[in-house]
């Protein structure tokens, strides 16, 4: 059996493997794995080890997700909150099923360590980005779809999972990103060199982008291992190193209407909502190494300095390039774990 078709046999007939027909073949990691791993502080464990909670409404979430104790807080339906709930250090947040959603506000991840968020629908939030993750270490956003309008322009909502304020030691991997113009963004102002300038390590992988406008993600002054994600009309700049900003790209699949598939060039393009001038703002360049082969279909690449993220300072599992688009399709999102 080639093993195209044998992927799509094992997902057909999931629930009884669910834990992982991929980690058993080797095909790609399901547990934690990158910089929420293999860090110097130790690896993300969320709640576990800490009391399960369930929450079917936001007063209980937000009691359920405070403080520092460890908890695992289970989210069942949909919550629409009024203002961003803060989610406190050892807690493993986690959507039960496939209707899990998060409306409204957004959530925040702020002076916080070891956090784990699994398994969310967040949509349509209008307060600021779905995730904002703050001077907080230690983060695992795993297996969540997050979506808008694209229709609406950069700046009608904000980013997907940002990533600011010296935040380090984070994964981000298997989420569902669609329909949105700016999806994550790393290290959010080329004024904050002394806050951000080597922290901001993030692994990036086995995530599926789909009409996406830019950030894919974008870095400053930072660290991203980007390996193994599938990009589909990430119309105008997916991944984008700038302000000293390094980038290990490798493994990954560019398809469809993707016009720049990696820049370095430090220009923030107009598309990109830049702060002073409507023909783009300029920043230091960033760096940019590239790892396994990729695929970067009729995307652009601009590398202007390669720099030292030339390995990934931890063990990983590659997907065969070949496989990475059917098995990111497949297995990314919700209702998968
Ligand atoms: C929460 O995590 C922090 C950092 O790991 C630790 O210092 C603290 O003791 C933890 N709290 C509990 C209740 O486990
Ligand atoms: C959330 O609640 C607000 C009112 O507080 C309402 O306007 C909005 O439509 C609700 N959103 C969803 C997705 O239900
Ligand atoms: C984060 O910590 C800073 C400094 O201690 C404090 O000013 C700020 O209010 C904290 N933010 C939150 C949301 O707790
Ligand atoms: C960052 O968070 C830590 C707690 O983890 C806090 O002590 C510190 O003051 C915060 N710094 C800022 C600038 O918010
Ligand atoms: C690539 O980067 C150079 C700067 O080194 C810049 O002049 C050029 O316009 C960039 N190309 C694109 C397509 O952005």
């Amino acid at each position: 059996m080639r093993l195209n078709n044998l992927i799509v046999l094992l997902s057909a007939t999931t629930p009884l493997v669910a834990a992982s027909p991929l980690s058993w073949l080797g095909l790609a990691a399901w547990d934690v794995e990158g910089f929420a791993k293999d860090n110097p502080i130790g690896p993300t464990t969320g709640g576990k080890g800490g009391a399960t909670v369930t929450v079917d409404n936001v007063d209980d979430f937000k009691a359920a997700v405070a403080g520092d104790e460890r908890r695992i807080v289970k989210v069942k339906g949909e919550l629409n909150f009024t203002s961003r709930p803060k989610i406190g250090s050892n807690k493993s947040v986690i959507g039960v099923g496939k209707t899990a959603h998060i409306t409204g506000s957004g959530l925040d991840v702020v002076n916080s360590t070891n956090v784990i968020i699994q398994n969310l629908k967040i949509t349509f939030i209008q307060d600021n980005d779905c995730i904002t993750i703050r001077n907080s270490t230690r983060v695992w956003v795993d297996h969540n779809e997050f979506a808008s309008d694209i229709s609406k322009g950069p700046d009608f909502y904000d980013g997907q999972v940002d990533i600011i304020r010296g935040s380090d030691w984070i994964t981000v991997s298997w989420n569902y990103f669609h329909d949105h113009w700016k999806s994550s963004l790393v290290g959010n102002d080329p004024a904050f060199r002394d806050i951000d300038f080597g922290h901001l390590h993030v692994t990036y992988h086995h995530n599926h982008w789909r009409n996406e406008g830019t950030r894919g993600p974008a870095g400053r002054f930072g660290h991203q291992h980007v390996y193994n994600n599938l990009y589909v009309d990430f119309l105008y700049q997916a991944i984008h190193s700038r302000s000293d900003n390094q980038v290990l790209v490798e493994g990954n699949v560019f398809r469809g209407k993707t016009r720049e598939a990696l820049s370095t060039y430090g220009l923030v393009i107009p598309e990109d909502s830049p702060n002073t001038c409507t023909c783009g703002d300029e920043e230091l360049d960033g760096f940019a190494n590239l790892g396994a082969r990729n695929d970067w279909g009729d995307a652009g690449v601009n590398i202007t300095q390669v720099g030292t993220f030339v390995k990934a300072p931890y063990n990983f599992k590659l997907t065969p390039l070949p496989l990475v688009a059917p098995i990111v399709k497949t297995w990314a999102g919700v209702g998968k774990i």
